[in-house]
């Protein structure tokens, strides 16, 4: 494919913009996406003669760049005024969707004191409304709170608390049933990377979120493979890319062209101020979902701003 072929975006603006024959590349066989990928990386290059005299957003989707802070089960009072603090001091890129997810326990404190440039996730939510269920949060105390948006599938849900794929997605139809933003995670563990078995993991439990949900227009799906959480081993841009693209893919075939283009796909497993710029510039990256990284202000700054290197330089 000729690199002149694909369609250059008027100006920045949002997101990124794609091509159809760009999109009918992407979607088809992953060794033909490779070739297009070197063509895209050849517009960004100054040798190139067919370099754009305007700027080109390397990006897939159609979505606003996702950057969400999971904070899991850390933090004092005093740990997140200092993290909140340091958020509200920040520079943040304007172009991204920015999300923080406290302790429930935190989250009365955080929405009381946090800037309203960012948004607040719930962990997790009960999978219809509340009542008798001990230990749990409903989705309208989350909403009563002002949270915005709910994790759900987690992999620690998953695999340690053991929630299952299809208990998972009902989860999912309720709160979106209820307004709250959904961001729906996926990912395979270790042996079954190993054993060749990543789509096959993640397409199942894509598939049982499609299942049970009426509308994708309020959802992100957050790409995190089991291995690389928490682990300090983060998963190489041409990994995450790959499999960002299967997710497209099986949106494409699975839901609808329109749903693959917007929904956005981000990558979660430790992700830091250090490797976000790199896994930003692939195209299907839609943003990041960030661990152990998010509890330090100016470091989760540095990653939602990361969306700068989507902007590739005429
Ligand atoms: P990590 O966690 O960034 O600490 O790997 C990511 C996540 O679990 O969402």
């Amino acid at each position: 494919m000729a690199a002149t072929s694909l369609t250059v975006p008027p100006s920045f603006s949002g997101l990124r913009r794609i091509s159809p024959k760009l999109d009918a590349a992407v979607s088809s066989h992953q060794s033909f996406f490779h070739r297009v990928n070197s063509s895209i990386r050849l517009v960004s290059s100054s040798s190139s003669s067919h370099r754009s005299p305007r700027g080109v957003v390397a990006m897939a989707g159609s979505g606003k760049f996702f950057v969400g802070g999971n904070w899991k089960c850390n933090g004092t009072k005093d740990s997140i005024a200092k993290l909140v603090s340091d958020l509200n001091s920040a520079t943040l890129e304007a172009d991204v969707d920015v999300v923080v997810s406290p302790p429930f326990v935190y989250i009365d404190q955080v929405k009381s004191s946090l800037t309203d440039r960012i948004d607040i996730s719930g962990q997790n939510s009960w999978v219809g409304k509340g009542g008798a269920f001990t230990g749990e949060i409903s989705v309208e105390q989350l909403k009563d709170l002002g949270c915005k948006w709910v994790i759900l599938g987690h992999s620690e849900r998953r695999h340690v608390i053991g929630e299952k794929d299809e208990f998972i997605g009902k989860k999912a139809a309720y709160a979106l049933s209820e307004g709250l933003g959904v961001i729906a995670c996926i990912g395979e563990k270790l042996e079954e990377r190993e054993a060749g078995k990543t789509f096959d993991v993640c397409f199942a439990q894509l598939k049982a979120f499609a299942d049970a949900v009426p509308s994708w227009d309020n959802i992100v799906v957050a790409y995190e493979p089991v291995w690389a959480i928490g682990t300090g081993k983060v998963a190489s841009p041409q990994q995450a890319q790959e499999v960002h693209v299967a997710v497209r893919g099986w949106l494409k075939k699975n839901v609808s062209e329109e749903v693959a283009s917007k929904t956005r796909i981000i990558y979660g497993g430790s992700v830091n101020g250090g490797n976000s710029a790199e896994l930003a510039k692939e195209e299907d990256i839609d943003g990041f979902l960030v661990g152990g990284a998010s509890l330090k202000g100016p470091e989760f700054a540095t990653i939602v701003n990361s969306v700068t290197s989507k902007k590739v330089a005429a």
